[in-house]
């Protein structure tokens, strides 16, 4: 697959549950340049009151609610890729989307979904993998780019990042600081991920050989 004649141009459908300062930083990545070719086409939330909806709708973004609570997973997911498709995205941003995907979903967008994790994976999958890692007493944490397949948390890996867990570090300054980390590697990941200078060779993202 020639993957940058596929992300030519690259439409992001960012999905969120919550405050979205993932989605702002690859908004803020995108204004300043550092992502060429890349645009946000739909920020997409399934929490009516999501932080990151209202700040899409400040910077003039298009914006879609589907509330999930109480619907079948395969309905609300339908919903979902009809307005991914409406606005034409070709790559889809998990940031902060607290709501596992059908496969359907997963086979709508193949090779196109990608997800950050606050855990260096494949350790601590799942929820509060910040503070799984913490009590765990690991030293070094970090924060995980992958593509989304059917199995949580498991996609083939783009990008990591790692910091040295500190001595005075409780879980939430833990927290605070991967995100800082994720804040620079999701803009990173998706510049890989549309560059088409790299290929997934089995469950590896590598660089392509030059000729
Ligand atoms: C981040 O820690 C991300 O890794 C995880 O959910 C959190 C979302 O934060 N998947 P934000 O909404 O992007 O601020």
């Amino acid at each position: 697959m020639n993957i940058a004649a596929q992300f030519r141009p690259a439409r992001l459908g960012i999905l969120l549950s919550g405050r979205g300062s993932n989605f702002l930083a690859i908004a803020a990545a995108i204004r300043a340049g550092r992502l060429k070719g890349v645009e946000i086409a739909v920020v997409i939330s399934n929490v009516a009151e999501a932080g990151g909806i209202e700040a899409a709708q400040e910077l003039g973004l298009p914006t879609a609610v589907f509330v999930s609570k109480g619907r079948k997973r395969a309905e609300h997911d339908a919903d979902v890729i009809g307005c991914l498709r409406a606005h034409q995205v070709n790559l889809v941003c998990l940031a902060g989307y607290m709501r596992l995907l059908s496969p359907d979903f997963i086979a709508a967008f193949p090779q196109c979904i990608l997800n950050i994790h606050p855990s260096l994976l494949p350790s601590f999958p799942g929820l509060d993998a910040q503070g799984q890692a913490f009590e765990y007493g690991v030293k070094i944490a970090g924060c995980t780019v992958h593509f989304v397949d059917e199995h949580l948390d498991h996609g083939t890996m783009i990008l990591q990042r790692a910091i040295p867990v500190l001595d005075t570090d409780d879980a939430h300054a833990l927290a605070d600081r991967i995100l800082i980390e994720e804040h620079q590697a999701y803009s990173e990941a998706i510049g890989r991920v549309v560059s088409g200078e790299y290929e997934v060779r089995g469950r590896r993202f590598v660089k392509r050989a030059t000729v």
